[in-house]
């Protein structure tokens, strides 16, 4: 049995790349995602794959501010219920049943986005542990995500990936080039431009590359599993935009992606090439 529904491709199908699109799983109670079960893959990790967070932040977060909780992952994730606190378990894949789920999860959406968006490589998988009422502050993110909701319930706030008020080329530059920072400021002129989905089990979001979001779960202890990829089209545009922002350190404003696409193709080339020399 598929982990979607099958209309559920037909949804992802007409949005896919650059829609949020919503769909429905059927993942809810597999014992992948008893607590114990996380408790041990917490544990498991390494400390580099769990990342941990006091959960009373505002949306806006100075990612140069977060707060740590200051337990370890484990106690993190038992005391879930009252810690308040959110944790990513990042790279589940290194367990192997989880990487079994978690492919799936994209063996099923795999045909579609390969069409769209040419081979689909770089699959990862992040579990996220949440407290009742915790917040994840507004970020973007570099993957084609699909969020899956398991237990308890979260609003997700998603906002179109190319909004240039939200974030402009230089903060997509940034993003991509060293030192830029996933998290990014919130102002409350936001909020019309974008759409919030509610998550209960068995719900599920396609969150396109980099489309800005911020997250509340609901009373209830919140566990949501994610499958990311990479494609052709976000590798390229990740070229562009870095070979973007060499050309703006160096005091020349680039021309905007898709104004001159020959450009474009021959400046994802240069960096693609400048980025093999790096590694020899
Ligand atoms: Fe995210």
């Amino acid at each position: 049995m598929s982990v979607f529904e099958e209309t559920s491709l037909d949804a992802f199908r007409a949005c896919y790349p650059d829609r949020p699109a919503s769909l429905r799983h059927r993942l809810s109670g597999h014992k992948l995602f008893a607590m114990e079960r996380l408790v041990a893959l917490a544990a498991a990790l390494p400390r580099d794959s769990v990342e941990y967070n006091a959960g009373d932040l505002p949306i806006g977060q100075d990612p140069a501010k977060t707060p740590m909780n200051g337990l370890s992952p484990e106690e993190t994730v038992r005391r879930i219920a009252e810690n308040n606190s959110w944790i990513v378990l990042k790279n589940v894949e290194r367990d192997v049943d989880y990487a079994a789920l978690m492919n799936d999860c994209l063996d099923a959406i795999e045909p579609v986005a390969r069409a769209a968006t040419g081979s689909m490589h770089k699959r990862e998988g992040f579990i996220f542990v949440s407290s009742p009422g915790s917040v994840t502050p507004f970020h973007m993110d570099p993957e084609h995500n699909i969020l899956m909701q398991i237990a308890g319930t979260k609003t997700i706030h998603i906002f179109p990936a190319h909004a240039d008020e939200i974030a402009g080329d230089a903060q997509h530059e940034a993003f991509h080039c060293a030192g830029g920072h996933r998290n990014l400021p919130y102002r409350e002129e936001f909020a019309r431009l974008g759409e919030a989905a509610a998550l209960a089990p068995g719900d599920a979001i396609y969150a396109p590359v980099k489309a800005p979001h911020w997250v509340k779960a609901g009373p209830d202890v919140a566990v949501s599993f994610s499958v990311t990829w990479r494609s052709e089209a976000s590798d390229a545009e990740a070229h562009l935009r870095r070979a973007n922002g060499w050309l703006r350190a160096r005091g020349v404003t680039p021309l905007r992606p898709g104004a001159a696409p020959f450009r474009d193709r021959a400046a994802v080339l240069a960096a693609r090439a400048a980025e093999r020399l790096a590694r020899f």
